[in-house]
């Protein structure tokens, strides 16, 4: 157990001594810390390298103190382990080179040996784990199959994700065929995380608020339950956190999952987010991520209203509606970080 077990403890809806805060996408390019190792390395050689994935994971540890650390990674490289061609181009962010559009694209993705093509992110971990010496726990995540099967179609980043849509409505049979696979990948993956010993997981499904909760149920939902019943995460004194974006109008279906706790934008207030997500999960979130662009004053104001909404319940973690972006006032992370560490209500 982490010392500082405030995080872990939130998720399990237990009492804390301070509401546990951490930023998703923490390690990153606002930090100048970041920047210097950045300039030397691409992204794909950075995540690649588990000296380096360590080193950038605790950087905002030892600079701002969060709760939790969330090794340094992304949601991409299984979709490479899968033989799609991933490439991070810069101001422009990912693209897949040989995009999926049919059976016999879904029918080349390799679905074998992640223990051995992804052996970055394990061994990650393991020094991950040994710099932080139980100081606070550490977060291992995935891409859910639908924010990924985003990606592997569309190619790269987009606004509504159109195509995705076509994709499912026209091939259903072949949609499911593409989510069977990813789920295959994402299971081995998140088992063998777990098995090497992170101590909280995340799945991120940050682009699942673009479908109605109808088309959640059926396209999507049966993969995510997969996913937590075959990982054996459940077997394991892991808490498990449901991340998406724009979710407001699926909490049930989203509830049903079974998740220790439900991510939350900024788009609802958090206390009315909970009540219909429900009081058997704990919630994370909420914090609009443009609001650390602006002054301290308004920080402390928003940073006030949801600390004070939730009026000490157990079972909420701090942190923004969606990840850090890259101009973000290294001063302002500081300033929320120590905020919400020492608010009483
Ligand atoms: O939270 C953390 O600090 C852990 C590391 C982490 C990264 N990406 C690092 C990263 C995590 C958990 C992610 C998740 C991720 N990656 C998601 C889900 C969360 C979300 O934000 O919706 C998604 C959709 C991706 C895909 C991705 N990776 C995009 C779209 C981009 C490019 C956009 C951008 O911000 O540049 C990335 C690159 C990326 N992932 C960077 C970092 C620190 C920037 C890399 C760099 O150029 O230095």
């Amino acid at each position: 157990m982490p010392k500082n077990d405030n995080f872990l403890r939130a998720c399990r809806r237990q009492p804390v001594d301070h509401t546990p805060i951490w930023l998703m996408r923490q390690a990153g390019r606002y930090m100048p810390e970041y920047r210097a190792v950045r300039e030397h390395h691409s992204f794909m050689e950075m995540i690649k390298t588990p000296e380096i994935a360590r080193d950038v994971t605790m950087q905002p540890i030892e600079a701002f103190g969060m709760d939790a650390a969330i090794l340094y990674a992304d949601i991409l490289p299984p979709l490479e382990a899968m033989g799609l061609e991933l490439e991070f181009i810069p101001g422009q962010g990912p693209v897949i080179h040989n995009p999926v559009s049919g059976l016999s694209d879904i029918a080349a993705l390799e679905t074998g040996d992640i223990a051995d093509r992804l052996w970055f992110t394990f061994e990650g971990i393991r020094m991950t784990l040994d710099a932080l010496s139980d100081e606070i726990p550490l977060i291992g995540f995935t891409g859910a199959p639908f924010t990924l099967a985003c990606y592997a179609i569309e190619g790269k980043g987009s606004k509504n994700y159109d195509n995705v849509k076509k994709f499912m409505y026209q091939n259903q049979s072949d949609w499911h065929r593409l989510m069977e696979k990813l789920t295959e990948v994402i299971t081995a993956y998140v088992r063998e995380q777990v098995a090497t010993g992170v101590q909280a997981f995340q799945i991120f499904d940050s682009w699942i608020g673009i479908l109605s909760p109808a088309d959640f149920k059926g396209f999507v939902q049966p993969y995510l339950q997969r996913i937590i019943q075959d990982s054996g995460i459940r077997d394991h004194d892991v808490p498990l956190i449901y991340f998406g974006t724009g979710t407001s109008g699926m909490f049930s279906e989203i509830h049903e999952l079974g998740t220790d706790v439900v991510g939350v934008d900024w788009r609802i207030d958090l206390d009315k987010a909970w009540d219909m997500i429900g009081d058997d999960r704990a919630v994370q979130g909420n914090f609009d991520p443009l609001l650390l662009f602006g002054g301290v004053a308004d920080i402390e104001a928003n940073a006030s209203r949801i600390l004070d909404s939730v009026n000490g319940r157990d079972g909420h973690i701090f942190n923004l509606g969606h990840g850090i972006l890259q101009h973000t006032p290294v001063e302002n992370v500081r300033h929320l970080v120590e905020f919400v560490q020492g608010y009483r209500a």
